[in-house]
């Protein structure tokens, strides 16, 4: 009885370790959200966290492929195996964690509000933003923080991505957005079209709401492969690889 119960056992083993013995790697990815990942004119898939995750899965030695889904289904589509992984600015937080397991952040950049230039917005109190129109794409963390401050005073645009919701900034629908600052800082403040200004400072606090920093999502069962890459993303930042890709993005 002993020796079945233990033959039973490695089976089980050996048959959960190749299920999880991944060689071909598919992100869920939420584009655009530019500079982490968008398209380039020619239509490319770019970006830093595009280029951070094909420079992880080379290290790793496996292969993989980028397959795009609107924020708001994109853990859903994790867990339904529509991909294997989401590597799309995804912050790590407690809430997330309860369903989806987390690689060490990757890139910890805080949040900010963008408003245009000209705008008599100097901060950002529950006074000076009543009867506002604030703008967040729908299901993020900035969502969720916009909507437990000021939803009882202002008017909370959520938009399904994060570029209709700069269209909307440019026709001058919105008087205000709150996102991830790089993005803001791509597509507002470094744009063409108008000029934007950082309303107040950088926000990082409360961690319920700003987490701690950008990680790889995987399903919970998928520990093994959240290792590969843990220690795949420590070898290239030991190894410059990983700096480089942050000048490419984020230098000046
Ligand atoms: N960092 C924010 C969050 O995790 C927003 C990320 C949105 N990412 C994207 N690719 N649209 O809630």
């Amino acid at each position: 009885k002993l020796l079945t119960v233990s033959i039973l056992g490695l089976a089980i083993a050996a048959g959960s370790a190749h299920a999880r013995d991944y060689d071909h790697v598919r992100f869920g990815v939420d584009v655009p959200y530019e500079p982490m990942e968008y398209r380039t004119p020619e239509g490319e898939l770019t970006g830093f966290d595009i280029d951070l995750g094909n420079a992880l899965c080379e290290e790793i030695g496996i292969t993989c492929e980028w397959i795009e889904q609107e924020w708001d289904g994109i853990i859903p589509g994790l867990l339904s195996r529509n991909y294997d992984a989401i590597m799309s600015s995804m912050t790590i937080n407690d809430e997330r964690r309860e369903t989806v397991l987390f690689s060490e952040p990757y890139i910890t950049p805080p949040s900010a509000w963008f408003a245009p230039a000209d705008s008599d917005l100097e901060e950002t109190t529950e006074e000076t933003l009543e009867g506002k129109t604030i703008g967040v794409q729908r299901g993020t963390l900035q969502d969720n923080y916009v909507t437990d401050m000021y939803g009882d005073v202002a008017s909370v645009s959520r938009y399904s991505t994060a570029d209709d919701m700069v269209l909307d900034m440019q026709a001058q629908r919105l008087d205000i957005v709150f996102l991830d600052f790089p993005v803001g800082k791509s597509t507002l403040l470094d744009s063409e079209s108008r000029d934007y200004k950082v309303v107040g400072e950088t926000i990082t606090e409360p961690k319920e709401y700003f987490g701690d920093g950008f990680g790889i999502a995987f399903r919970p069962r998928d520990e093994a492969l959240a290792d590969r890459f843990n220690e795949a993303l420590a070898t290239l930042q030991e190894d410059g690889t990983y700096d480089e890709i942050f000048e490419r993005y984020f230098g000046e």
